[in-house]
């Protein structure tokens, strides 16, 4: 079968999904799959061969075209992280196209990706979060009225991105300003956050031969003032699969993750974020298209789990396929 390993894309996690692309590329199982990379660009959609040689994509069928073959895909394979990978475009391109996918539906992929409207939808399950205040570009910039209801410090955020580009932990009043503008260079809707001073976990969830699986918790201890890009990429940080929770924290959160996958009709990968404020479990925000790099988190838990990347990846496109 010929599988399209989508990757690039058009937000600043370009160069985290070349990476994540390249892991799944490498790691597909060759005896099942033949595996073709798409660099997707906003200015070239193309499919680049084991010498780098790049051939465009027919974007009406997505279809390549070689020298005397033309291939078309049974499947593909999406390590797009934020946009159009993460955020429903080419879950609803795929799904027009009637080409299976390994992420979540678009619905969901709209949905998660905005912070804002993903936290209100599951607010009414009980389901806890920070305090938050939104802004839209333009909108003028209330800091008093920000500082009364989030408090100090707080969290500047772009509401619709990843890999924690735009975020600013703020601790003053004055630094506001410079926060908002940070996070409006990668959205033009910003959600600014109370801060929940405790453990911050994350939680993979996917649909693994025909079930909801929880994956083996990560507890995430920054080095830096938060889990930002450094610590993400550089090294900066430390990840600890299994979390060091209590039984009851970690069923908790578990069971809790496990509802919001179901709630939201997910499919695919998921990892979502919390973190434990007076013993109850805060949701961040869930990640449809999980970073499959060395450094990620989710490849950490499924190794924990006794799923090696080649069963991770291969399962997913058999779900896929159903
Ligand atoms: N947004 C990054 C890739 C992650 O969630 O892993
Ligand atoms: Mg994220």
């Amino acid at each position: 079968k010929n599988i399209a390993i989508i990757m690039g894309g058009y937000s600043s996690e370009y160069e985290i999904s070349l990476k994540s692309g390249n892991v799944v590329y490498e790691t597909l199982d060759r005896s099942r799959y033949k595996a073709y990379r798409i660099h997707i660009f906003k200015d070239k959609w193309v499919y680049v061969d084991a010498n780098n040689k790049e051939y465009p994509v027919n974007k009406d069928d997505f279809s390549v075209q070689l020298d005397n073959e033309k291939i078309t895909f049974h499947c593909v394979f999406n390590a797009i992280h934020g946009s159009p990978g993460e955020d429903g475009f080419m879950q609803g391109y795929f799904e027009l196209l009637n080409i299976p996918h390994t992420s979540c539906g678009m619905y969901q992929a709209c949905l998660t990706f905005n912070k804002r409207d993903c936290l209100s939808v599951l607010k009414p399950y009980g389901i806890k979060t920070a305090t938050s205040f939104y802004i839209n570009l333009g909108d003028t910039i209330d800091e008093e009225a920000i500082v009364n209801k989030v408090g100090l410090p707080c969290f500047v955020k772009a509401n619709k991105a990843g890999s924690s580009f735009g975020i600013t932990k703020v601790y003053k009043k004055e630094e506001l300003k410079a926060a908002v503008d940070t996070a409006f260079k990668e959205d033009n809707e910003i959600i600014i956050e109370s801060f929940l001073d405790g453990t911050e976990v994350s939680v993979g969830v996917i649909t693994y031969k025909g079930e909801t699986k929880v994956l083996p918790i990560t507890e995430i201890v920054s080095d830096n003032d938060f889990f930002d890009y450094k610590a993400k990429y550089l090294g900066q940080s430390k990840e600890i699969t299994p979390a060091r929770l209590s039984k009851m924290q970690e069923e908790k959160v578990t069971l809790l993750a496990k509802k919001i996958y179901e709630i939201l009709k997910m499919k695919g990968f998921s990892r979502s974020e919390f973190i434990f404020k007076d013993g109850e479990p805060h949701l961040l925000e869930i990640n449809t298209v999980p970073g499959l790099t060395k450094e990620s988190i989710l490849p950490q838990q499924a190794a924990v789990a006794g799923i090696t990347l080649n069963e991770l990846f291969n399962n997913a496109i058999e779900e896929a396929l159903l």
